[in-house]
């Protein structure tokens, strides 16, 4: 075990030697050799010489929410030939992972842990993506680190080239794989959660070690470093944390009639289901889930689990219900008592942070739950824009939904900023 450490001590330093040697090499210092900025991790932080053409904006003064330069942010993302300048195409990472040590380099992936607490406490993620590569990469890079584990299912219907770029990028991680079985996802429709299970069974099986599960899809963007996120799921002591509510009447029909796929779509038969397995009350949540390990290992060896998944098979959106339900069977790990008591609501739970258009309204209303969307808006959805960073960091989730490069890639770059300069200064 010493011996274990020494040798990942080691390693360490080996890294960071060459990390300042290539330091050295790409930047010839222009002020004088300033030792402390090299070992203070500082080359790892994003400077305006990675940027794309967003570096034009001021993060700091946006992340306040200063308004002359939410203004400015919000004006640039809606010029055309600033956003065709940022858009990346998919064959610039076909290309630029030819070599996989200048493009992890190059765009400053982490490639140790950045701490012992992390190292202990490794996490698996689930990334359900069909298209846009820029937001997966982005993603990806924010959420990083090698002790982590990745399992990557892109859907069986999406273009060649997101098949093939990612592909690409995957192939330069050693933690971060596709998954064994990929499906074509429909939308609300069995095959979505489907493709999170298939990457919960390569994860158990890849490693023993890894602590939290946690999904993503493409356009989610985390709002907290590797090792904030650590600590708040070291700090739900074993509990997991996703919506779990009393199921409204108006969302029944979903799973009384029996749904089937044709055509790629979701299709209502008049066929009514049996009421669910073992009386299991059925909750309401979403497809986005903080859970631990023992969870997931219930999900493929309790046998009323696996009777409540081959009854959600012919729903509709079971992923709305199904993560929400199985948290209140008893005796799942990190589970609560399906007492009314314990609903948990989207708001409260850390998984994941949405604005819904009906939610929205200005400050001081008595109804609203958040501020309105300074974005735009895709089907209910604020998709963030730059004015939304100061409100999206007051809150306690870790990942927030939708993030789009093609709508404001200013609010990622900003995160993304924000985000590493902060877990370097973790590190003191
Ligand atoms: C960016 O905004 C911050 C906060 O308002 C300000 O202190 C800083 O001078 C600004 N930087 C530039 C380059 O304008
Ligand atoms: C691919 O990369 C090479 C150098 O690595 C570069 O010269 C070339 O322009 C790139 N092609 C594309 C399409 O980006
Ligand atoms: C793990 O892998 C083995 C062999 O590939 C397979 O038979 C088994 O079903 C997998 N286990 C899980 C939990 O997916």
């Amino acid at each position: 075990m010493r011996l274990q450490r020494q040798t990942r001590l080691l390693v360490k330093l080996t890294v960071v030697l060459g990390s300042l040697w290539l330091f050295l090499l790409l930047r010839r210092p222009k002020a004088g050799w300033d030792p402390t900025y090299v070992f203070r991790y500082n080359w790892l932080e994003y400077t305006d010489d990675d940027g794309g053409p967003e570096k034009v904006c001021n993060c700091s003064a946006i992340l306040r929410g200063e308004r002359e330069a939410v203004e400015k942010a919000k004006i640039l993302a809606i010029t055309k030939d600033f956003h065709k300048s940022v858009l990346i195409p998919d064959e610039y990472y076909i290309n630029a992972t030819h070599d996989c040590w200048t493009f992890k380099t190059s765009r400053k992936y982490l490639t140790f842990p950045l701490s012992q607490e992390e190292e202990d406490f490794p996490l698996a993620y689930s990334l359900v993506v069909h298209h846009k590569v820029q937001n997966f990469e982005r993603l990806l890079r924010a959420i990083y680190a090698p002790q982590n584990y990745y399992c990557v299912h892109v859907d069986k219907k999406s273009d060649p080239s997101v098949h093939s770029a990612i592909r690409a990028i995957v192939s330069c991680l050693p933690n971060v794989f596709l998954v064994s079985k990929a499906v074509s996802v429909v939308y609300s429709g069995w095959p979505r959660v489907q493709a999170d299970l298939n990457c919960m069974s390569d994860l158990i099986n890849v490693s023993t070690e890894w602590k939290y599960f946690i999904n993503l899809c493409g356009q989610d963007f985390p709002l907290k470093t590797n090792l904030e996120m650590v600590r708040m799921l070291r700090s739900l002591g074993g509990g997991n944390s996703l919506e779990s509510e009393r199921m409204p009447a108006e969302k029944k029909w979903r799973f009384s009639y029996s749904y089937k796929i044709a055509d790629g779509k979701i299709q209502w038969s008049e066929e009514l289901k049996k009421p669910p397995p073992h009386n299991f009350p059925i909750l309401s949540g979403n497809a986005y889930i903080v859970v631990n390990r023992g969870y997931i290992h219930s999900v493929f060896e309790d046998p009323r689990i696996q009777d409540l998944i081959e009854w959600s098979k012919d729903t509709y959106s079971p992923d709305e219900f199904l993560w929400a339900t199985i948290q209140r069977i008893p005796g799942v790990p990190g589970s609560t008592w399906p007492n009314q008591k314990y609903d948990m609501s989207d708001v409260n739970a850390i998984a994941r942070l949405v604005k819904w258009v009906w939610h929205e309204g200005s400050e001081g209303s008595l109804k609203a739950v958040y501020p309105e969307c300074q974005g735009n808006h895709v089907r209910s959805i604020c998709v963030y824009g730059a004015g939304d960073l100061q409100w999206l960091l007051g809150n306690h989730h870790l990942f927030a939904n939708k993030f789009d490069a093609d709508r404001d890639p200013i609010a990622i770059y900003c995160m993304e900023k924000y985000l590493r300069r902060k877990a370097l200064a973790e590190l003191y």
